[in-house]
């Protein structure tokens, strides 16, 4: 089995970029909250301590246990992770007449082997607005002008720390410095790939699952479609995947679902029509919170149903759900100011999923980021159009109708966004997009088209950049690809007579306009 480096998250903003940075050095693992202990630290071939915004001296500040120093397993203290060890450990942590924070110049002492193959001088990033003066037993291994001990190394703790953010992308051989950490102070082997991801986690689901059946939500996004692709490859028929077709998708995506993945791929796939029926519930809603929630509830009853029939046509019972939850939103569920007890169950893909439906999870994503999983769906031999698709929302189109919901408003819609995707592409700039689309308005205004007046709604195009969608840029597409998406809408799409583009950034916006 793979190596584990265990982190323990003091509530720094970037504790998941330090995550990032060991598998980048292909070693696997996992974050905790603080306050898990020593239990999760069990099996580790080494320790990482995060960053946070406390300070150590303060009653109530997030303590270590000094019994993860003895536990004979290297240990990093970052930023915090070091002030906390130097706290525990009889040294002494005062608040620093300056804060440091931003680009600083660190030279590095001695060869520790935690800066080995780097140069003496080095650009760090700092942020900090405490100061150790001692930790009991330790060397400096670097210093700043402003920070005597920015490095250092205590022997009988098996103890690194850094004042700076190796993790971040501002310091200079920040990757460098945690790679030195796992393979030349830890000895870590570095092969944890996504190959060797795939056949562990299909000899895992395979022990999970037994000879049980398997239902998945599969809705032609990333992370359901390479979750299907995978669970095919570990328990073939056993997994059933339930394609809803809610009649809020985008144009040709039901068709393009059901070639790749039944006829192309060869998996078990039901095509849930489902379409009048949540249109039907949807009637006459305009409020946003009230649409998505009889589309979470319709999605679970569609579920159900499908469950229900499988079991009815002899095909067994269905005792898992297959997910494609991703490693963040189940660290933020575990969060430091989350209790313990606060996990996992509330996430899903479909909205709204509730605690007794009965049914174990299976989510081979679960200490995934999404990279990875486009990485393991190329592995898988997903075509790119499936591995780099953009997010979709679960309650799809219907947060893009502004008020109420009817099948002609989506049609309308699904031709505008047809529009906008294929010019997008024309122009080569999907891959740099995070979203595009449009958003039917509820507003009508005055044209003029030939010789005739018009009066129509407005439609609003939206595309952003971002990396992770929880802050977005609006995107600075080329004038004259909005002005053919804009024009080739007024004309080919009846219904709609004017096109506007939005400027907003998330926040204070956010991507989907409900
Ligand atoms: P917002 O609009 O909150 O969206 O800035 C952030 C990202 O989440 C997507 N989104 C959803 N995805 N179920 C989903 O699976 C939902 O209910 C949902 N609402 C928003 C949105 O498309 C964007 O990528």
């Amino acid at each position: 089995m793979h190596q584990k480096i265990v982190i323990l998250d003091f509530g720094s903003q970037v504790t998941q970029l330090i995550a990032r940075r060991v598998r980048e050095a292909k070693v696997f693992c996992e974050i905790h909250p603080f306050h898990a202990g020593l239990k999760v630290c069990e099996g580790a071939t080494g320790i990482i301590l995060s960053g946070g915004p406390a300070s150590v001296y303060v009653p109530g500040a997030p303590q270590v246990d000094a019994a993860i120093y003895k536990l004979g397993v290297p240990v990093l203290g970052i930023c915090y992770g070091m002030q906390v060890t130097a706290h525990v450990n009889g040294g002494k942590v005062i608040k620093a007449d300056e804060r440091e924070f931003g680009r600083t110049d660190l030279e590095v002492l001695g060869d520790d082997p935690l800066f080995a193959g780097l140069p003496k001088s080095q650009m760090v990033w700092m942020s900090h607005g405490d100061r150790i003066e001692v930790i009991p037993g330790a060397t400096v291994i670097a210093k700043s002008a402003n920070c005597p001990l920015a490095a250092v190394h205590a022997p009988a703790l098996n103890f690194r720390g850094v004042q700076f953010h190796p993790e971040v992308a501002h310091t200079q051989f920040g990757a460098q410095i945690i790679g030195n950490f796992l393979t030349k102070v830890c000895g870590c082997r570095g092969d944890w790939t996504m190959g060797s991801f795939i056949e562990e986690e299909i000899a895992r689901t395979r022990t999970q699952v037994g000879s049980e059946q398997v239902i998945l939500g599969l809705s032609g996004g990333v992370d359901s479609s390479v979750a299907a692709v995978l669970l095919h490859k570990a328990i073939g028929t056993q997994l059933t995947c339930i394609f809803v077709n809610n009649g809020l998708l985008r144009a040709g995506e039901a068709d393009g679902v059901q070639k790749l993945f039944a006829d192309h791929i060869g998996l078990k796939l039901v095509y849930a029509d489902a379409s009048e029926r949540f249109l039907t519930a949807l009637a006459g809603v305009s409020d946003p919170e009230q649409k998505r929630k009889i589309i979470g509830k319709l999605f679970v009853d569609v579920f159900k149903d499908e469950a229900l029939k499988i079991k009815q046509s002899g095909g067994g019972h269905v005792k898992f759900l297959a997910q494609g939850t991703l490693y963040p939103d189940v660290i933020e569920s575990i969060s430091v100011h989350g209790g313990p007890a606060s996990v996992i169950k509330s996430h899903h893909n479909v909205g709204g999923l509730p605690a007794d439906l009965g049914l174990g999870l299976v989510e081979p994503f679960r200490f995934l980021f999404k990279d990875e999983v486009r990485a393991i769906g190329s592995e898988l031999g997903l075509p790119d159009e499936v591995v780099w698709r953009q997010p979709f929302p679960g309650p799809g189109l219907a947060v893009r109708i502004l008020g109420d919901i009817t099948a002609e408003k989506v049609n309308v819609l699904q031709k505008a966004d047809l529009i906008v995707r294929e010019e997008l592409k024309k122009a080569g700039l999907e891959r740099v997009i995070w979203q595009s689309f449009a958003v039917l308005l509820p507003v009508k205004s005055v044209g003029v088209m030939g010789d005739e007046r018009t009066y129509e709604n407005a439609c609003a195009i939206r595309a952003v950049t971002s990396t992770d969608g929880m802050t977005a840029d609006f995107a600075h597409i080329p004038h004259d690809v909005l002005g053919k998406m804009a024009g080739r809408i007024i004309n080919e799409v009846r219904g709609i007579n004017r096109v506007v583009y939005d400027i907003t950034s998330k926040p204070p916006g956010t991507i989907e306009w409900e």
